[in-house]
Order: structure tokens, then sequence, then C-alpha cells
């Protein structure tokens, strides 16, 4: 499944509306039921209202009423070719991983000859979540 999902985040790359970074990103969300959501970054002229890969996934999946993931794949780069660094997910999407998904939902970063594989819990250690607002 990981080699599936590395395919379908480089085929979303190709998505990505990026035209002021020119670095386009690809992801593919992989729920508990077997089903992919895939997601692209989309760029805006007032820069912060960007809204990156991963969030465009998880906000596809969860509107479809897609509570549970398994696993994620990302992919960047310019030119529309993966980067030789890994494209690691940023602070903000790995809080939004934190409010679906447990310690040991998969991260696949991609990069154009490796793809690294890590958990959320290696990625955001010592989180805040949803437990933490629930009464003692
Ligand atoms: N970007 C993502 O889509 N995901 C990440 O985790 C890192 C950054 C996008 C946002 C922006 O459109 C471009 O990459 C450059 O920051």
């Amino acid at each position: 499944m990981k080699e599936k999902l590395v395919e379908v985040a480089k085929q979303a790359m190709a998505m990505a509306y990026a035209p002021y970074s020119g670095y386009l990103v690809g992801a593919a969300l992989l729920c508990a039921d077997g089903t992919i959501y895939t997601g692209c970054n989309v760029e805006n002229a007032s820069y912060g209202a960007t809204i990156c890969a991963e969030r465009t996934a998880f906000s596809k999946a969860v509107s479809e009423g897609k509570r549970d993931f398994t696993a994620i794949a990302i992919v960047g780069g310019k030119d529309g070719k993966p980067s030789e660094a890994v494209c690691a997910p940023c602070g903000v999407c790995r809080q939004v991983m934190r409010e679906f998904c447990g310690d040991d939902f998969f991260v696949y970063l991609v990069a154009a000859d490796q793809v690294e594989t890590m958990t959320l819990a290696q990625l955001l250690p010592v989180s805040f979540g949803p437990e933490n607002l629930k009464n003692d």
C-alpha cells in the first residue's frame, strides 16, 4: 500500500496550484476503510490563505464523513518533480493530523530517490490534542 500511496501522491502533485512558490505538493491519505483521498497545495495571492496539500486531503476526507486514517504520503518539488530532499509536513499540517490520527499514523515522506517512513508520534512529540480538552 505504501507504493500505491506514493504513486497517487505523485499524481496529485500535478494538480497543485502554486504560482507564487513554484513548489508543487501532492498528498495521498489512506482511510481505515481503504479509500484514498488526494490533496494538493492551493496557493493564494494573499499568501496566508494558502492551504497545504495534506490539509486539502484531510478536509476532503473529513467532509465526506471519514474520521479514521492509516497513513499519508507526501511529495513536493519544483518543476513538478520530487525534490532531492524529502517533503516533510509543516507544523500546522502535523497538528491537523494530530486531531484525527493516533501516534502510529504513518507518514511517508517522499523524495526523488527515497521514501522515509515516520510516525506521527515522531513528527509531533509531546503534543496537544482533543483529549486535553476533555473533562477529568
Ligand atoms: N506546502 C505543502 O503543501 N505542504 C507542506 O507540508 C509544506 C508546504 C506548500 C505550501 C506552499 O504552497 C508551498 O508548499 C511552499 O511553502
